[in-house]
């Protein structure tokens, strides 16, 4: 990768309406990970973020919480700093549109596109979604509702200045359809052209005159600029474009401008457009990634089914909310957000493949080398190279990806490497290995390869989880040598020096019991939502925990559902029938001894009128491991094996196909 080339990457800049929630907080992680992993790489970057506080829409929060717009803002935008630095986000600028910087520099962009005639006064009649803070034609209004959010638009007939839209349609046009990498992904892409462009452009109204709460236009103080145009401007007034250009000069344009789906639309159209009426180049890449859903829809403070950021991170930190953002969903994509899928991540993910490779490599370290990094001694089997290969393979597979803004993919590909590393210990056994006249060099070569691999994988999670780097060179004995730490360091492997003192000090990531955290985290749920009420209305939080307990169970029970908890509390598992007999005096019953890989169990079922005792050793069966134990004609039964019935009454067992190992899970 090319050096001291720079990189601009910015997200939106996010309503202080209300603290914001997982969903918002996904896109600011996105830009970490990419801001991280180019200046990992060597790039200088620039990585903005801010708050977007004009609008009738913040007028209206603050009027609704009986404040003044500017005090109601500084709270929620403190707020909203706190979130970014528990989640580690590496910004190296916050812009609030409220700041003077800004406000002078968008009145002066305002003036000049006026001055040029861009901009002319007129009189706006039409629908108005205050929500999305967008003018909509009676044409695009869908039954009374905005056909982005779905909520009530409202009719506004106002004085207003006028943008020139029109003017520039064709120019933008060619210029998406030359730069197809303008719009990413190219469905979007797509949409905007044929939803919006190709139709043909109406003039945009610019002013708002019926609320006072916004920049005022400079030349006429009864009206306010249109909080888009304000908003938008925020990529460059940052820079300091019409002030100190030092920053804009070398980092304008953008090299991506990462935004929520629905708000592509102004960032493709009127964005550009309103650059291309200043005479400044274009973005070079708009990127409109997906939604985190919840199960039920939408996530939303109406719904009740927000998901504090906050509340993930204090619990499970903050790299194990990254990890799982920025891996689970295709980056692009819509993705359902849940506590069970999260935790499985957790649990799998880090604690197995990671946690479990730090730690089996430094507990055999101390165990047969006293921590001490052994030397690397020649590549005896066909593993060292592949490992090696792929070590340094990775790196490169990884920026590719990351270009093309798939962190989701790149971090897929990182696995792979922790996964071949896990892989060449159960291959290499050093634990026969120690055991072995002769095999002392082997076995240090076998953890010496180890060592390096978690080297690389340290140095590439970085821009993913910035804190657990730190952790493994900690016991790898590497934490003060930054040249083992860089990017550069990725091009050879064998760097690690033997000789170091490697120590085991803790699980990075400890298995959690889903059950329990899936239970306490509904509780935290209900009082995360009622957060808002005023104190008298809202239940104590044990009260509110059971309260949405028992109010999800009851419309569960009454649609006769289960919920994905009620699912997860059951342990089926693949069982091997080992042997079965008649159960005497009982002409339905059998008694069967079932193997779940680790135990045997004793289960007595209602087959004997369908199966005779001789067909069923050896069948694999789903089993139910968990069910409460009962006494059968005298006989203990512990589980239940699943059958389906015909319609004759004929019953039949539940067969798996494949050859899974007895015990495995199923779900
Ligand atoms: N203020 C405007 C942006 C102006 S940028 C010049 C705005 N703010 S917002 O706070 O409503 O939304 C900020 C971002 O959060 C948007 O990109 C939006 O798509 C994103 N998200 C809101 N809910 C989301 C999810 N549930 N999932 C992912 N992103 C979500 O729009």
């Amino acid at each position: 990768m090319p050096e001291n080339k720079t990189f601009y990457i910015t997200t939106p800049i996010y309503y202080p309406s209300d603290k914001l929630h997982i969903g918002n907080s996904y896109t600011t992680v996105a830009a970490d990970a990419l801001a991280r992993f180019k200046r990992l790489t060597g790039h200088e970057v620039w990585f903005l973020t801010g708050t977007d506080e004009h609008g009738q829409k913040i007028q209206r929060s603050a009027e609704a919480a009986g404040k003044v717009p500017q005090p109601f803002v500084d709270e929620i935008v403190a707020w909203i700093r706190e979130l970014w630095s528990v989640l580690d986000i590496s910004y190296d600028d916050f812009i609030r549109t409220s700041e003077k910087r800004h406000r002078e520099t968008v009145q002066q962009m305002f003036s000049k596109l006026y001055e040029q005639g861009d901009i002319y006064r007129g009189r706006y009649e039409g629908w108005y979604c205050t929500p999305c803070e967008a003018f909509w034609t009676a044409r695009q209004v869908d039954d009374g509702n905005c056909p982005d959010c779905g909520r009530p638009v409202e009719m506004v007939a106002e004085e207003g200045y006028f943008f020139r839209m029109s003017k520039y349609a064709d120019r933008l046009l060619e210029h998406i359809e030359a730069n197809p990498n303008f719009i990413q992904p190219a469905s979007r892409k797509n949409e905007m052209v044929n939803n919006f462009l190709r139709p043909g452009l109406e003039d945009l109204c610019v002013s708002r005159t019926t609320f006072n709460w916004g920049i005022p236009v400079p030349f006429d103080r009864g009206h306010v600029i249109y909080v888009w145009l304000d908003a938008l401007s925020n990529y460059i007034t940052a820079l300091g474009y019409l002030r100190d250009e030092t920053l804009f000069n070398k980092f304008w344009p953008a090299d991506v401008h990462l935004v929520g789906k629905d708000i592509v639309r102004f960032h493709t159209i009127y964005w550009p457009i309103f650059l291309m009426a200043l005479g400044l180049p274009l973005p070079k890449q708009i990127f409109g990634h997906g939604w985190l859903i919840m199960k039920e829809g939408k996530m939303s403070k109406s719904r009740g089914n927000v998901i504090d950021p906050m509340v993930l991170v204090e619990r499970y930190g903050s790299d194990s909310v990254r990890y799982f953002l920025l891996r689970e969903i295709p980056f692009g994509a819509d993705g359902v957000f849940s506590n069970e899928a999260m935790l499985q991540r957790f649990n799998t993910d880090l604690a197995n493949d990671l946690g479990n490779l730090l730690s089996r490599t430094v507990t055999m370290l101390e165990r047969y080398f006293d921590g001490i990094i052994p030397p690397s001694g020649p590549e005896a089997h066909p593993s060292d190279r592949e490992l090696r290969e792929l070590a340094l393979e990775t790196p490169g597979q990884m920026a590719e990806l990351m270009d093309k803004l798939q962190i989701n993919g790149a971090l897929e590909a990182l696995w792979v490497l922790v996964k071949r590393s896990n892989k060449y210990i159960d291959e290499n056994t050093p634990w026969s290995l120690a055991k072995e006249e002769g095999k002392r060099e082997r076995l240090g070569t076998v953890l010496y390869n180890l060592c390096e691999s978690l080297r690389f994988i340290s140095v590439l999670l970085f821009p993913f989880m910035p804190r657990t780097p730190r952790r493994i060179w900690s016991q790898l004995g590497i934490m003060e040598m930054p040249q083992l730490q860089s990017w550069q360091s990725l091009q050879d492997w064998g760097l690690i020096h033997s000789g170091l003192q490697a120590r085991r000090t803790e699980d990075l990531f400890p298995r959690l019991n889903i059950e329990a955290e899936l239970s306490s985290l509904l509780g935290e749920a209900a009082n995360t939502n009622n957060k808002d009420l005023p104190q008298d209305q809202a239940p104590p939080p044990q009260q509110q925990k059971d309260a949405a307990t028992t109010k999800a169970k009851d419309e569960e029970t009454q649609k006769g559902v289960v919920s994905i908890n009620d699912f997860a509390r059951m342990d089926i598992r693949v069982g091997e029938i080992i042997a079965a007999e008649a159960v005497p005096d009982a002409d339905k019953l059998l008694k069967m001894v079932i193997s779940l890989g680790t135990e045997q169990r004793q289960v007595v079922a209602g087959l004997a009128k369908h199966y005779t005792p001789e067909q069923l050793p050896g069948k694999k069966v789903l089993f139910l491991a968990n069910l409460k134990p009962a006494k059968l004609r005298g006989h203990l039964s512990e589980g239940m094996i699943l059958a389906a019935t015909d319609e004759s009454g004929k019953v039949v067992l539940t067969t798996v196909e494949g050859d899974p190992g007895a015990g495995s899970p199923v779900s």
